[in-house]
């Protein structure tokens, strides 16, 4: 049947390639399930790949778009039901390059159970930061006794890392530009200006940074190091080149439902919060606008009708 809607695109290049397709209805395949989208996440992931920044992943147009969903399984895949998943379960997830559409397919084991206490835009949101941001600190060993510098605080792994550090008892300063910096403090974080001014802006808080998280790339890796943290103490997870270049540490935070899982029970509980920034999923070219702008708090997320 020709009737989902999905973002896509039939070449690289600026937001405006994105359109919206009608395409076949996925089946699920074994130990699959299929859900009915009703939030999509947008992430520079999805833009590197659109402008064909990205030529390791692998693009067969007209390629579909996303990586995060949050939706109501609406199909059971051959020995799916025996993972306890039924029919009309709330689930949210990752997912490689099809998640920006009304219906997407995903491994059974992939998918993590969506609180009732949690609406689809903020689980959605939750996707990839949290399982980022959450294996970084895992990475890092942030501890309680620690000061953790986040560069790009406001940013969706940002967001998600101060405040699972402020949750391990770590005092963190995170940078951003100062239209973020009331939002930052309300995350628990310092906030600092990010800029040529970043490293006396750090010593001028009286705290000393121990560990650093970059998600912000240019002189992230070096201003952290020029502030005295140990270079294994400092994580990037945008800058391989400059990880390379101050003996800093590139953190591979690879995909874990069981991390997702947890960060989105403590968003549930109100222990952890995401602001999302909503688009209606005919507005994918806006959305992806907003996250190439590279500004902003919070998380970019699709919309779609029930
Ligand atoms: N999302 C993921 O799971 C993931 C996984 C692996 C790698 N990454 C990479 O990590 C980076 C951040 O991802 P994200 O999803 O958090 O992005 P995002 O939500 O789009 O974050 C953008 C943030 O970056 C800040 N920013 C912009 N320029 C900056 C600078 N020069 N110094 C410090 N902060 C700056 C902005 O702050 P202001 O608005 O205050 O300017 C904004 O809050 C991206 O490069 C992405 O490719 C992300």
């Amino acid at each position: 049947m020709w009737a989902m809607r999905a973002v896509v695109f039939d070449r690289f290049g600026p937001p405006d390639v994105l359109r919206i397709a009608d395409l076949p209805d996925p089946e699920p395949g074994p130990g699959e399930v299929r859900v009915r989208v009703r939030a999509a996440g947008v992430q520079p992931f999805d833009v590197g790949v659109r402008r064909g920044t990205m030529p390791w992943v692998q693009v067969r147009f007209p390629q579909t778009s996303g990586q995060e969903y949050a939706g109501v399984v609406d199909r059971l895949g051959e020995g799916a039901a025996e993972s306890g998943f039924a029919v009309g379960d709330a689930v949210l997830g990752s997912t490689m390059l099809n998640g920006n559409a009304e219906l997407v397919c995903v491994p059974v084991a992939t998918a993590v159970r969506k609180p009732d206490r949690l609406d689809f835009p903020t689980a959605a949101a939750l996707v990839a930061a949290s399982q980022t941001a959450s294996g970084a600190l895992h990475e890092l060993a942030v501890a309680g006794e620690d000061v953790l510098l986040v560069h790009a605080a406001a940013g969706s792994v940002g967001t998600v890392a101060t405040q699972l550090a402020r949750l391990r008892g770590a005092r963190v300063i995170g940078t951003a530009s100062p239209a973020n910096h009331d939002y930052l403090r309300q995350l628990g974080a310092i906030p600092v200006a990010y800029g040529d001014a970043l490293v006396d802006a750090v010593r001028a808080t009286g705290l000393t940074p121990t560990v650093a998280l970059d998600a912000a790339g240019g002189e992230a890796i070096a201003q952290s190091t020029a502030l005295g943290i140990a270079p294994d103490r400092v994580g990037t997870i945008v800058d391989d080149k400059a990880a390379a270049e101050h003996g800093a540490r590139v953190v591979r935070a690879g995909r874990s439902p069981e991390r997702l899982a947890e960060v989105v029970a403590l968003a549930a509980r109100g222990r952890l919060t995401m602001p999302v920034r909503a688009y209606p999923f005919a507005d994918a070219v806006a959305a992806h606008t907003a996250v190439e702008s590279r500004h902003g708090r919070g998380k970019v997320v699709l919309i779609l009708e029930p």
